[in-house]
């Protein structure tokens, strides 16, 4: 498995494997890689010939006062398992080939709506930092499919949104959660949790289970159940930043006669902000 940093490097292999007609599969990540990671590369090598995964700590999708100097950066271990999972290329770029004029001058790419929701609320600039990188990592890759995790719930729709409107040929496939064997769903920022915010973390993944399983069985006053589970993540030390009973499609609050319905929530645990959601 080769590792290449330019676009100049990336697009000579991508047009050396599009002769000899593979289709590209593409698997965005910041890296730091864990299983969910993996479990998107796997499910990339059963649609695909070639599977290309990016590590790029994007800076234009965090905000000021957000982690991204420390976020983790483990290029080397991350290698190691994208080799052993199988995947054929990383293209793992520095800031600077992304982004040669700097992020100001960078044409952005701007998703309506949907992004003003949720995480969009909580993290302002967020999503355009996604959509755009998402964007300009497509057109240097030029992938049949792409693969993301829908951990990011939101993120997903975002995505999935923008290649429809742009009209971008390309497949998007999602793949589930990848969890911990105690429900906390797996993310690169469980690195953070003290031992005793990680006892603590799955508890946020049982609230939302709990609500759904009596949405399921028919309660639909989702002002009360919001409440209710807004209460017990705080008598367990979470401080809520939201949770909101949606429609899976629209992302806006559910009605009663919504017929898919998603629970999104993100909580912070000490600096740490977990996000988590399960479809009813
Ligand atoms: O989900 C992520 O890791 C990032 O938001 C993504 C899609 C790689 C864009 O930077």
């Amino acid at each position: 498995m080769n590792t290449v940093h330019t676009i100049k490097e990336l697009r000579d292999t991508v047009a050396q494997q599009r002769k000899s007609g593979k289709r590209i599969v593409f698997v965005p990540t910041m890296g730091n890689l864990h299983e969910g990671h993996i479990a998107l590369v796997k499910q990339g090598l059963t649609q695909g010939d070639f599977v290309i995964t990016s590590i790029f700590v994007n800076p234009l999708q965090f905000g000021a006062n957000e982690d991204l100097d420390a976020y983790p950066r483990t290029l080397e271990q991350d290698q190691q398992k994208l080799a052993q999972a199988g995947n054929h290329l990383v293209f793992a770029p520095s800031a600077n080939e992304v982004y040669p004029q700097g992020m100001d001058q960078q044409s952005k790419v701007i998703v309506p709506d949907l992004t003003e929701l949720h995480c969009g609320t909580s993290r302002p600039g967020h999503f355009t930092g996604v959509s755009t990188v998402v964007t300009m990592l497509f057109n240097m890759v030029q992938p049949d499919i792409a693969v993301f995790g829908e951990k990011d719930f939101q993120q997903l729709a975002v995505i999935r949104k923008m290649v429809k409107d742009l009209f971008m040929p390309i497949e998007i496939v999602s793949v589930p959660t990848a969890r911990d064997s105690d429900g906390l769903a797996k993310s690169s920022r469980n690195g953070y949790l003290t031992t005793e915010q990680r006892a603590i973390a799955p508890t946020l993944n049982k609230v939302i289970n709990s609500i759904a399983s009596k949405i399921r069985q028919g309660e639909r006053d989702f002002s009360a159940l919001t409440s209710e589970a807004k209460a017990e993540l705080a008598e367990c030390q979470f401080k809520n930043d939201y949770f909101n009973i949606v429609d899976s499609n629209t992302l806006k609050p559910a009605e009663d006669s919504t017929q898919s319905i998603t629970i999104l929530a993100a909580a912070y645990l000490g600096e740490t902000r977990l996000i988590d959601n399960a479809t009813v």
